[in-house]
């Protein structure tokens, strides 16, 4: 039992390791993938949905000033735990402003506008979606965090959490997070990374149930 807990440790971080580039050879060496592990919805999900919900949390209709912050290109994929990419998946993602308030009446109705606070995409045939985003700041509370929800027509497959591999201090002292297993939170922390110029990015690959 020991043993096979460690194999399972091994397998999960060399897969956080190479930014879960091993899916492959996981998957050949008869291994089915790990499950991303939930997360709580929290209180700020959208009331309604906003009509300019895009994949790009950046760029506001009827703004014309960029939103204040870091700049984050947030991608991934997602597969069921064979490896097979889930196409037609619906990702959002939400999150506060550079502020630290949500779009959420229930989080004092006055986010920077410049901000979408929200986004949708939908997943391609080879189960991807990317984001442009801002790196998650903190708020009373909380670590940086960035909301998932995945959905597949009819069905909600996912409500999770991304967390910022760089945040290690924050992280320890998150109730949420610490509600996790170590290797629950490795599954749900992704480095936000330098890809060049000011820009950086980070990689999340979600496995469904
Ligand atoms: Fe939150």
């Amino acid at each position: 039992m020991k043993s096979r807990q460690i194999e399972r440790r091994r397998l999960i971080a060399a897969m956080v390791a190479a930014g879960f580039a091993p899916w492959q050879r996981l998957l050949a060496e008869g291994n089915l993938l790990p499950v991303t592990p939930s997360d709580a919805e929290g209180p700020f999900y959208p009331v309604d949905i906003p009509s300019d919900s895009d994949n790009d949390l950046l760029r506001v209709v009827g703004m014309k000033d960029n939103s204040p912050g870091q700049f984050a290109y947030v991608h991934g994929t997602v597969a069921d735990r064979h490896g097979t990419p889930v196409d037609g998946a619906r990702v959002e993602i939400w999150q506060c402003d550079e502020g630290g308030v949500y779009h959420h009446p229930g989080d004092g109705g006055k986010p920077d506008l410049r901000f979408q606070g929200f986004g949708a995409m939908v997943t391609n045939r080879a189960g991807a979606y990317h984001f442009r985003t801002l790196r998650p700041v903190p708020y009373t509370g909380r670590t940086p965090h960035i909301h998932f929800r995945i959905s597949t027509p009819g069905f909600d497959r996912l409500t999770t959490q991304l967390y910022v591999a760089e945040e290690s201090e924050r992280n320890a002292r998150d109730a949420l997070y610490k509600g996790h297993t170590p290797d629950e939170q490795a599954l749900l922390t992704s480095a936000f990374g330098a890809v060049g110029g000011s820009s950086i990015a980070a990689e999340f690959n979600i496995v469904l149930g």
